[in-house]
């Protein structure tokens, strides 16, 4: 089978396993496991901001950035396509009891003078709107096709939001793609952002974890959400392990996924029935318009040894991972021609 659900599915490799058996280890709640540790300093310094803080998914991860940035009452302004809108469960309104102020950005991209103009404030309005107070971004945008953003947009999106009175929380799941891509600094690219959330279960193929990083007050307060919400692990040094070993190791491969992403999607695109949006195809998503019903195309590649999702009505997408490898897009690409 050519798995090409989600790179959230790899399994640790034989080394990754061994430094997890390996890890030194203590009680995370009580502060002192030294690889977890080790995993938030590296990620603090990677991105450039004082403190992080090891969590057990990315979804946590943005839901203690929102209640920790925000008050409920506030209002939070992110994309239509947003993770933290579209999946999450309404966890922004549930655990943060923020409302949201959803932009229609381009491949999951908002503008600066859209984010400007959703920003709003109670003062002023006699007291009839939310006071917006936070801005989320997703980098790379995974429903808007595993597209980057350019850095000049980010800064001004930043700059637009800290006048307003707004902080930025990066939705950073995918960032090290954007980064292979780009060549921007994993600092550079989150310099103006106030929290970031990075997920080690993605692409980079730990099994379990995501830091959410930012000053070292926030991170402060962000350890009484995890706590709250029930995110405080013990012996986590064993995952946090496999996190080190992930940065250490799987950051610059991430380049031949997207080669393999834009091998799938050019030859993909090129048969009838399908189509893709080349110009999204950045990184290791691959998004396939379908004449057919996406259940019905879904359905019948996996007939072809080939698995992968629906996500919309005429809609499927493939995500390159490390456990995908040159044969398995050769078997996608005879799956989807079959079908054609
Ligand atoms: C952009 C983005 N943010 C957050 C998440 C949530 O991560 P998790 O599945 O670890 O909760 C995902 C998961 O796919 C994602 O794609």
């Amino acid at each position: 089978m050519a798995d090409l659900r989600s790179d959230t599915i790899t399994r640790p490799c034989a080394a990754m396993r061994e430094v997890i058996g390996a890890a030194e280890v203590g009680d995370d709640v009580l502060g002192d496991d030294p690889t977890v540790q080790a995993l938030e300093a590296r990620i603090a310094e990677m991105l450039g901001k004082e403190a992080a803080l090891f969590v057990p998914s990315g979804t946590m991860s943005n839901a203690v950035a929102l209640r920790t940035l925000t008050q409920p009452g506030d209002e939070i302004i992110v994309d239509r396509n947003a993770h933290i809108y579209v999946y999450e469960g309404g966890g922004y309104a549930a655990l943060c009891g923020v409302s949201i102020a959803l932009v229609d950005g381009i491949s999951g991209q908002m503008t600066p003078s859209q984010v400007k103009a959703a920003i709003r404030k109670s003062e002023g309005s006699m007291s009839h709107y939310p006071n917006g107070s936070l801005v989320c971004l997703e980098n790379t945008c995974n429903r808007g096709g595993g597209a980057c953003y350019d850095q000049a947009v980010i800064d001004e999106i930043c700059r637009i939001a800290h006048d307003a009175d707004c902080k930025v929380h990066m939705d950073g799941a995918r960032l090290f793609n954007a980064v292979v891509v780009t060549g921007v600094s994993p600092a550079r690219m989150v310099r103006d952002c106030d929290t970031i959330s990075i997920c080690l279960s993605k692409g980079l193929g730990a099994p379990v974890g995501s830091l959410l990083v930012g000053t070292g007050e926030t991170i402060t307060q962000a350890h009484r959400w995890r706590k709250m919400f029930g995110g405080g692990m013990r012996q986590s040094g064993h995952l946090a392990a496999a996190g080190i070993y992930a940065l250490e190791n799987n950051i610059e491969r991430l380049a031949e996924d997207h080669e393999r992403a834009l091998r799938l999607a050019t030859e993909v695109n090129q048969l009838g029935g399908f189509s893709v949006n080349l110009d999204e195809v950045q990184t290791n998503m691959c998004y396939i318009q379908c004449e057919a019903t996406a259940t019905e195309v879904v359905a019948a590649l996996a007939a072809h040894d080939v698995q992968l999702f629906d996500t919309d009505a005429n809609t499927v997408r493939a995500v390159t991972h490390l456990d995908v490898d040159d044969a398995d897009i050769e078997v996608a690409i005879a799956a989807f021609t079959v079908i054609s």
